[in-house]
């Protein structure tokens, strides 16, 4: 991918990449005719026009953002793209989780209609991860399909949502049960963007980054231990590290399991505790996905040790860095008078990964040994639940 001044550079792992304002690193999700490039560094919406350019199939795109973020950044992604001729309209929906419904979906979909948007326009998604997944099924359904791009301004978009080409809405039943599979053509993840983020949704977002450490990256994990305040104090070196490695990771693993026949469920650890908290939460701003992946990682942790397949040692040290770094250790920060064990198991049940009524886990033997498991018995899962939740129920 061409940058506009220079190559980006294309091994982000290793020592932090570059020195603030240095290249962009560059990131290949390998996925034949529908390969892409994530492209991690500074300015870059700023500059957006000249990344685009040659990725569009004309020089016509419709941003899609939402009422906080367009206020930031919209004009300055514009005026990008002006400077570079390409032509441009923007949609607005409101902010905030609630936003990912049929209603929204079909007010969107209708207001691209209006702009008769074409096949060979793109919608560029501008925001964090509602946007994303949004803008992205919109994209995915319009005409049976239209080109999009990613262009995510919170961490947990750059880490983990805008990347891999899973897009959905929510339904009453749970989280992101109507969606798609659908590969955005170009990420860019500018974390200069970063900046203006709340600090509550920047450590959010750090639930994800941990994720990969856990998954299959020690090296990854102490990293963030020794440099997890520096990411979320904002420094720019260590969040396109942060950033660069997150994506490399998560781009091999969707390269060789693109639709979650296999390895990428390893993406989802922590996750069905995740989304079952925010299910009882409705959505309704109490906890972020962030941080109710916090909770969830250590779940799953607590899980593994419970089960003896991982040391305590580790499930200690896994809690100890997430609240080091701010994140909750448990759900009792949220407000969730209603959750007991047996309701956990309940919304659980709705997760997609639930084959013949069983569920599948993500446990781990330890950091960076995380595995796929089937056969949990309910009972292990009750009495972890039952020590999780003891906090909120006495
Ligand atoms: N967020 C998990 C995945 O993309 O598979």
């Amino acid at each position: 991918m061409a940058a506009p001044d220079g190559p980006p550079v294309d091994d982000p792992v290793g020592e932090p990449v570059g020195e603030p304002g240095g290249e962009p690193a560059s990131v290949r999700v390998e996925l034949a005719d529908r390969a892409y490039d994530i492209v991690i560094g500074e300015d870059l919406l700023a500059n957006a026009g000249s990344y685009l350019a040659p990725v569009l199939a004309r020089p016509r795109v419709v941003i899609v953002s939402d009422d906080i973020v367009a206020k930031i950044h919209l004009r300055p992604l514009q005026a990008s793209l002006d400077s570079t001729g390409i032509k441009h309209d923007a949609i607005v929906v409101p902010a905030g989780e609630a936003s990912k419904n049929f209603a929204q979906l079909q007010t969107l979909l209708e207001q691209l209609l209006d702009l008769r948007v074409e096949r060979r326009d793109t919608i560029l998604a501008l925001g964090g991860g509602v946007v994303g997944d949004l803008a992205g099924f919109a994209a995915a359904i319009l005409r049976r399909g239209v080109d999009f791009i990613q262009l995510p301004t919170t961490l947990l978009a750059q880490v983990d949502s805008s990347v891999g080409g899973k897009t959905a809405i929510n339904a009453a039943q749970g989280k992101n049960l109507i969606g798609a599979f659908y590969q955005p053509r170009l990420v860019l993840a500018d974390v200069t963007a970063l900046a203006s983020l709340p600090e509550r949704e920047l450590r959010a977002g750090y639930g994800e980054v941990v994720k990969y450490g856990l998954i299959d990256d020690f090296a990854f994990f102490e990293w963030l231990e020794e440099h997890g305040t520096a990411v979320l104090s904002g420094d720019r070196a260590a969040l396109r590290h942060a950033v660069a490695v997150s994506c490399r990771s998560k781009a091999a693993i969707v390269a060789r399991d693109e639709r979650e026949s296999g390895d990428r469920a390893l993406l989802n650890l922590g996750h069905t505790f995740a989304h079952a908290l925010e299910a009882e939460g409705g959505y309704d701003g109490r906890l972020l996905h962030g941080e109710a992946v916090a909770v969830g990682l250590n779940m799953a942790f607590a899980l593994s040790t419970r089960l003896g397949l991982c040391p305590a040692q580790e499930t200690e040290r896994l809690k100890r860095h997430l609240e080091a770094m701010g994140l909750p250790g448990g759900p009792e920060r949220f407000n969730l008078p209603g959750l007991t064990p047996e309701v956990m198991v309940h919304h659980m049940q709705q997760d997609k990964k639930v084959t013949d009524g069983r569920l599948t886990f993500v446990l781990a033997r330890g950091i960076g040994q995380a595995f796929i498991e089937n056969e949990v018995a309910e009972d292990a899962v009750l009495g972890m639940l039952a020590t999780a939740l003891q906090p909120i129920s006495t």
